[in-house]
């Protein structure tokens, strides 16, 4: 290990003796180490508090907090810090309190310069380590969630499309026989009956019903429908401007501005054009209802390791950190019964699972929200598009 390697172990040495903590200062500098110097506990924990250091060279000995309280303090509330202990030589017991205080090694005075940079370089291995260690903890319970989460809706969402074929059928029927009812209730001979009026309303309300719960079944079975579709070349440039057209009436009642910044020519990808279309008029809905009237969405292409990066950011009233693990969850809805079903994203995360996408959201309340996708280019090379 160089001594590039040493100046980035942050390092600070804590000694009341003022002439060998120089001493030991100047050695270490000469191998590349930057010290910060205490000449007390006290100043060793006041710099704790202000600077982020890897390792600390403390005295045991010394007037005002010892060196072992100093080190139960750091223990306390730095525990990723490793304390090298510095003990007198009769003191040999301070070296094993302190060990068992959480230090990681110590040394007895008068002190060998190569031995104390083998263990301030050990010491450091040891925060790396456990710094990794965590990363890696954190790294695999994040994929867990993931996996959990993208297992349940994979579930839910044969399940509710299950559910939502077997519910079209009486819905037919229902809608079939209040239209039968309306028909002859109105008719002539039915004039003077009392209740006519109590029926039609009666009949209103479950027309209005059946109009929701076909909104939703639409909704889940939607891209069913189109599974005939099969993968071509997408151009997703061309479909997001046909997917706005789609929108033009709804962007420009609340005169929204759209802005696109296509960072790539190469916007072609081998999918499904039907289910990417139904997951841009999902997440642009979504976006438009959000913004204020004269609000903007920033739409953004770009090309990463053969995916598509496509990013949806409004600046609307945002998500609440308290809802963002719950958006993709099925008939999870903020909006008032006529507005929202809580579909949409259910179905967006559903398709770009059935495309191998991806999505990720980022949202800062009243500041606006943001939706990335991913989705695999889908060609093995570029010489296979062009054969
Ligand atoms: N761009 C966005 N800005 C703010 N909130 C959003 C946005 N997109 C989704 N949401 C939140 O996620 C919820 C679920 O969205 P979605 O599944 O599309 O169902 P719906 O739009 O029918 O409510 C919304 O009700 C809303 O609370
Ligand atoms: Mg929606």
């Amino acid at each position: 290990m160089n001594k590039l390697y040493n100046n980035k172990i942050r390092l600070l040495l804590v000694d009341d003796e003022e002439g060998f903590r120089m001493t030991i200062a100047k050695r270490l500098g000469k191998r590349g180490f930057v010290p910060v110097q205490a000449s007390s506990g006290e100043e060793c924990l006041n710099i704790l508090g202000k600077e982020l250091l890897d390792v600390v060279v403390l005295d045991v000995k010394m007037p005002g907090i010892s060196g072992i309280d100093t080190l139960k303090a750091i223990k306390q509330v730095y525990k990723k810090v490793q304390v090298i202990l510095l003990t007198g030589n009769i003191a040999v017991s301070d070296g094993i309190d302190g060990i068992k205080s959480g230090a990681f090694d110590y040394l007895t005075k008068p002190v060998e310069i190569d031995h104390l940079v083998n263990k301030i370089k050990q010491a450091f291995e040891m925060t790396r380590l456990e710094q990794e260690k965590h990363e890696q903890r954190k790294y695999r319970a994040k994929l867990e969630k993931k996996m959990i989460d993208t297992e349940r809706l994979v579930s839910l969402g044969t399940l509710s499309t299950g559910i939502a074929h077997e519910i079209n059928n009486p819905l037919a029927i229902i809608n079939e026989s209040a239209g039968f009812m309306k028909q002859v209730i109105s008719a002539p001979e039915m004039s003077k009956y009392p209740l006519k009026e109590k029926l039609l309303m009666g009949i209103e309300k479950i027309e209005k019903s059946i109009k929701r719960a076909r909104k939703i079944t639409h909704q889940l079975l939607g891209h069913v429908k189109k599974q005939e579709s099969q993968f071509c070349e997408v151009n997703l440039k061309e479909l997001l401007c046909e997917t706005l057209g789609l929108l033009k009436k709804e962007l420009e009642q609340k005169n929204i501005t759209v802005t696109r910044k296509i960072y790539d020519e190469k916007n072609i990808l081998w999918s499904d054009p039907y289910q990417i279309r139904q997951i841009l008029m999902n997440l642009l809905n979504n976006a438009i209802h959000a913004v204020e009237q004269n609000g903007s969405i920033i739409l953004s292409m770009c090309e990463v390791n053969d995916n598509i990066i496509f990013e949806i950011k409004d600046n609307g009233f945002g998500i609440p950190k308290e809802n963002l693990g719950k958006i993709f969850d099925p008939f999870f809805t903020t909006k008032s019964f006529d507005e929202g079903t809580g579909l949409g994203l259910f179905v967006v995360h559903k398709l770009l699972t059935n495309l191998k996408g991806e999505i990720e959201v980022k949202s800062i309340l009243s500041k606006g929200t943001s939706f990335i996708i991913k989705l695999p280019r889908g060609f093995e090379s570029e010489e296979v598009v062009k054969q």
